[in-house]
């Protein structure tokens, strides 16, 4: 599925194991809820769906790692996730990754540039 590039925000925006910067992103069709993120330096960026249950995963709008900044964390049932690859690290969502989007930064801003899998 290919998709135009589009600013989502300042590279400044993305705070290591911080806030995300949520975006809304069109997936077969229709609109659905994504973010990013920054972890070890580099931005990632997923849709805002569990893979257990289609809920957003935020706990408050943004946040979406844990307390230790380690792993993004869904606030319904728990189900872990790899910030740098979106892989289910344990929890209900069973194997299941997040769906992942591919994300560019340069000249200090960052950009949504379609879906991994594309
Ligand atoms: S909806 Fe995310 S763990 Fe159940």
């Amino acid at each position: 599925m290919a998709d135009h590039e589009r600013l989502i925000c300042p590279s400044g925006a993305l705070v290591e194991s911080g806030k995300g910067v949520r975006f809304e992103v069109e997936y077969f069709g229709e609109a659905g809820p994504a973010f990013v993120i920054r972890k070890n330096g580099k931005a990632y960026g997923y849709l805002n769906r569990c893979a257990h249950v289609a809920m957003e995963l935020d706990w408050q709008e943004g946040v979406f790692f844990d307390s230790d900044g380690r792993d993004l964390l869904c606030s319904t049932h728990g189900a872990a996730y790899d910030p740098a690859s979106g892989r289910c690290l344990g929890g209900p969502c069973n194997g299941s990754p997040l769906v992942r989007l591919r994300i560019q930064e340069r000249d200090g801003m960052i950009y949504f540039t379609g879906f991994e899998d594309d």
